[in-house]
């Protein structure tokens, strides 16, 4: 098959949703359809699980599943999808945010009785500034929950997303009868009383025609036509254009639990989600049709046994052919390298592979080579954008608890930064140590993960900072830089590149000193638009 071929047939995308919305479920459902896994129960939930064991015991076991579920790719239809996985805790939001580099569109999971929660807030936030093609899953509609025109606006206001739903139920909780396809002009019955599964799908053009009455009882179809002349009146036709802009996004309903609304999802998902789409890297943008092959690194995972110290690299191919044995340059590095095996992931196994197409994630395997953001080209010196790291919230001092071990704390503390688990600064008063993470659970992580992988001990100091931003003067000559300087020497940092970085030890603080300095910029994100 030609490489356009491939292309086209190719669709990689991340389910999103705040823990417990049904992400697990309904990825184990897509698979179920794609032939992936025979029976339920087979994709273990990632979601790190309280009070069931140690919270170390339950990191391990997290990470463990994480590494089967982190790429699941199946074939529907001669369709082949690539689902990532992304974490549900909010202490490992970073992962999923890089994640999202790499897919090309999303689907956002959304329990129907609990609404908008506050990580999907978060999440979709991301993806409408990236401008991600999203759709929309209202699940668990098998049990009560809101009315649906409140959901539908509440969505709208939350998450400042435009839509349009293109089902609909028939009744909820208790009274669920099923969904009317917008999409598909048809309507799936629930199983009479067991209501587990679609008993009937009818087709049903207009819904003003007698049979409706028929099929769902007189009461539940005039209901019907009434919240579908609303939907027709309220909300914009569907546009495929404007899904792919992400400026609208289509809605669905159903139970992922009984499966219920799940087929139509990957019915409407394989015809209009996005295939691979172009990416823009420091010199230019990058479409996947062309022939050299170009790719990057968007998530690291350490091998699962501490006397390998290998790890993985997820690598997202934007452009070309990766091929096995074929040597491609690690920008960043200057150098040649060639991988001898390379895996793909095929639901949950991972197999060595020749080839692989854009769209596709490739694990190399990687003895420390390897940083979060690395480009991989056939020669051309590019390096792609937009692997950020966020401004992290929580701060304490690294020390060394075993002097002994020093050789052995650096590098694992290397290694781990490298694999995006948290980040490092140092003071430039005293060259003192700081980590900053996002979440507090990472501290637990890299303290376990220091002494099983790397024999390193270490403790923690607190440390009084609210935010850390990355700082652009205007003018780096300028006497208000000098100024600033001076007189923050004891809070200026800097971060693993070398990038000057300000901790602030109030909100009060960074307000006044953003007004004190007018010309010195403060970011919130490590990678940012250059001013000059
Ligand atoms: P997550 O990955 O987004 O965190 O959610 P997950 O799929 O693990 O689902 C969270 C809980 O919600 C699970 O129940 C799951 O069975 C349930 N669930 C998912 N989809 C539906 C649905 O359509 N209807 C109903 N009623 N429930 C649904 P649990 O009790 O927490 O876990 P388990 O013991 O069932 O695994």
């Amino acid at each position: 098959m030609s490489l356009t071929k491939e292309i086209a047939r190719r669709k990689t995308f991340g389910i999103i949703s705040h823990p417990d919305a049904g992400k697990t479920t309904l990825t184990e459902k897509l698979l179920l359809f794609g032939g992936a896994i025979q029976e339920a129960g087979a994709v273990k939930s990632n979601k790190i699980k309280k009070g069931a064991t140690s919270d170390f015991m339950e990191i391990e076991r997290q990470r463990g599943i994480s590494v089967a579920t982190s790429v699941l790719a199946f074939e529907y239809k001669d369709i082949k999808i690539n689902i990532l996985d992304t974490p549900g805790h909010k202490d490992f939001a970073e992962d999923t945010f890089r994640t999202l580099t790499a897919v090309d569109s999303v689907i956002v999971v959304i329990d129907v009785a609990k609404g908008v929660e506050e990580q999907t807030e978060k999440l979709v936030e991301v993806c409408r500034m990236r401008k991600i093609p999203v759709i929309v899953f209202i699940n668990k509609l098998d049990r009560e929950g809101k009315d649906a025109f409140d959901l539908l606006d509440e969505i709208e206001q939350k998450l400042q997303l435009r839509v349009t739903p293109l089902s609909f139920p028939i009744g909820m909780g208790y009274d669920f009868k099923g969904i009317y396809n917008i999409w598909e002009k048809n309507v799936n019955l629930f199983s009479g009383d067991s209501r587990k599964n679609i008993e009937d799908t009818i087709e049903i053009e207009d819904v003003f025609s007698s049979e409706l009455d028929s099929v769902v009882g007189a009461k539940a179809a005039e209901k019907l036509r009434e919240e579908l002349e609303l939907v027709y009146e309220v909300y914009p036709d569907f546009n495929r254009d404007e899904y792919l802009e992400g400026n609208l996004q289509p809605v669905f309903f159903g139970s992922a639990l009984n499966n219920f609304g799940v087929r139509e999802l990957l019915d409407c998902f394989i015809k209009i989600a996005p295939k691979p789409r172009p990416k823009q890297s420091d010199t230019r943008v990058v479409v996947p049709d062309e022939k050299e092959f170009s790719g990057f690194v968007f998530k690291i995972h350490a091998n699962m046994d501490p006397k390998h110290r290998d790890r993985l690299a997820f690598v997202k191919i934007v452009s070309g052919t990766f091929e096995r044995n074929t040597p491609y340059l690690h920008v960043r590095n200057g150098k040649k390298m060639k991988f001898s095996s390379p895996n793909a992931f095929f639901a949950e196994k991972k197999e060595i592979v020749d080839i692989s197409y854009p769209g596709d994630i490739v694990g190399l395997h990687d003895t420390g080579n390897f940083k979060i953001g690395d480009t991989l080209t056939e020669g051309e010196e590019m390096q792609y954008k937009g692997i950020p790291s966020f401004s992290p919230e929580h701060f304490k001092y690294i020390n060394n608890a075993d002097p002994m071990k020093s050789k052995q704390l650096e590098k694992g503390i290397d290694q781990l930064m490298d694999e995006g688990v948290a980040q490092l600064f140092t003071l430039q008063l005293n060259n003192r140590k700081v980590i900053g993470t996002v979440g507090a659970l990472q501290f637990e992580v890299i303290q376990y993960r220091l002494e099983h992988e790397y024999g390193a001990k270490c403790s923690y100091e607190s440390l009084n900072v609210h935010k850390a931003c990355w700082v652009e003067p205007k003018d780096s000559k300028s006497e208000e830089f000098k100024d600033f300087q001076r007189v923050k020497a004891k809070f200026l940092a800097k971060d693993k590149k070398g990038q000057l970085v300000f901790f602030a030890d109030s909100a009060f603080t960074l307000q006044m000193t953003q007004q004190k300095y007018p010309n010195i910029r403060f970011h919130f994100v490590s990678e940012f638009e250059k001013v000059g």
